[in-house]
């Protein structure tokens, strides 16, 4: 494996003094690119996409060889698990993921089991083929989604406004649900142990639906998992420790909770304030993000100014990984995330002392 020449992401997770704070964005590779929209073209779909190694490398590619990130993320999609679980992902235009046998009763449970990694294979050469075309460039992420955000997309069988399903297993039968969150903390680990063995340098876990459960219930239904995924994880690889950074959407208000999952770093949306996060967590954990999505549809003027503000709330030292609060908009224009990435640069030194 080839050294890495850029591991400025790595060692600001692991609070390591860094020259300047590095920066990714969620979903970087993805519509708001017309040469991603081109490769999605001749590969028919976003499936064709995940499931062809060589596509998933060039798209993965593909911001880097527009911007100047620090960090790469495996192209791939967190319904990947479900999927090999037997639950048949399919995309409708406009409408997003959805499962032809979502989990509806308790035989469906029964029916569930950790699924045979072959069935994931295409995911793990995608991960040895993009190391191979990064060639030391940047550190490789690699993710899953928490085993509760699964669940969501499991049981309600596609998006949701209210999520009325999953919640309904939960206050009527959570033993039910605790089965699968179980059955998807396993899944979850085996999964990512195989991409961090195909060359996964860093790992985000997407906990994208946390955030819409009661304080109680957090606790107990995604943070528990969340724990027993990251207790299992291969701690390094290659002589380096691979970060774990969990991203809990609107998860601000738990974040001294979410510091015993184990995690080396916390992703947190826009609503959260940088300079009081950072006080609550104290030296334990890394910060990544938070600038809203959004302000990349504003004006250049906007950009700078909501960079600054956001590096001037985290202030001096390692521990923060400038990112977007949530995956960045297909409506953006990319001279505008390039504006955001050389902004980070460039404004992020003044905090971190040089010798
Ligand atoms: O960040 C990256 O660049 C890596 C790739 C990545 C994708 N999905 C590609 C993708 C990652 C890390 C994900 C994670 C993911 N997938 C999450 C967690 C993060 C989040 O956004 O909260 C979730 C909830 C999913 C499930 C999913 N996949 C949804 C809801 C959708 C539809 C969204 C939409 O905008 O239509 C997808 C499809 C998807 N995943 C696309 C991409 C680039 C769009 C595919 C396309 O139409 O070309």
């Amino acid at each position: 494996m080839s050294l890495l020449k850029n591991d400025t992401f790595l060692r600001a997770l692991l609070k390591q003094p860094v020259e300047y704070t590095p920066v990714w964005m969620m979903r970087q590779a993805g519509r708001y690119l017309p040469e991603y929209r081109a490769v999605r073209e001749r590969a028919g779909s976003f499936l064709a996409l995940c499931q062809n190694p060589e596509w998933a490398t060039e798209v993965t590619l593909q911001p880097l060889q527009r911007f100047d990130l620090d960090a790469a993320i495996l192209f791939s999609d967190i319904l990947t698990v479900p999927d090999a679980m037997g639950l048949g992902l399919y995309f409708v235009e406009g409408e997003g993921p959805k499962f032809s046998q979502p989990i509806r009763s308790e035989a469906d449970v029964d029916r569930l089991v950790v699924p045979d990694m072959a069935k994931l294979r295409y995911v793990f050469d995608a991960v040895s083929s993009i190391r191979q075309a990064l060639a030391g460039q940047v550190p490789l992420i690699g993710f899953s989604g928490s085993p509760f955000t699964l669940a969501c997309y499991m049981i309600e069988g596609g998006s949701s406004r209210d999520f009325r399903r999953i919640k309904t297993m939960m206050y009527q039968r959570p033993d039910l649900l605790h089965r699968i969150l179980s059955i998807n903390a396993q899944a979850v680990a085996r999964y990512l142990n195989e991409q961090i063995a195909a060359g996964a340098q860093a790992i985000q876990l997407f906990d994208t639906w946390g955030g819409i459960l009661s304080d109680a219930a957090f606790v107990q239904f995604s943070q528990q998992y969340l724990t027993e995924v990251i207790t299992a994880l291969t701690p390094a690889s290659e002589g380096r420790t691979v970060p774990v950074i969990v991203f809990t959407k609107g998860g601000g208000q738990w974040l001294e909770s979410l510091v015993e999952t184990g995690a080396h770093a916390l992703g947190l949306d826009w609503t959260t304030n940088l300079t009081q996060a950072r006080q609550r967590v104290g030296s334990q954990v890394a910060l990544q993000g938070n600038m809203d999505p959004m302000v990349l549809l504003g004006t250049p003027d906007a950009i700078d100014a909501e960079v600054r503000r956001i590096l001037a709330d985290y202030g001096t030292g390692s521990g923060h990984v400038f990112n977007l609060g949530h995956g960045i908009s297909q409506f953006t224009d990319p001279e505008q995330a390039q504006r955001l990435i050389d902004q980070v640069h460039q404004c992020s030194k003044q905090y971190h002392q040089s010798f």
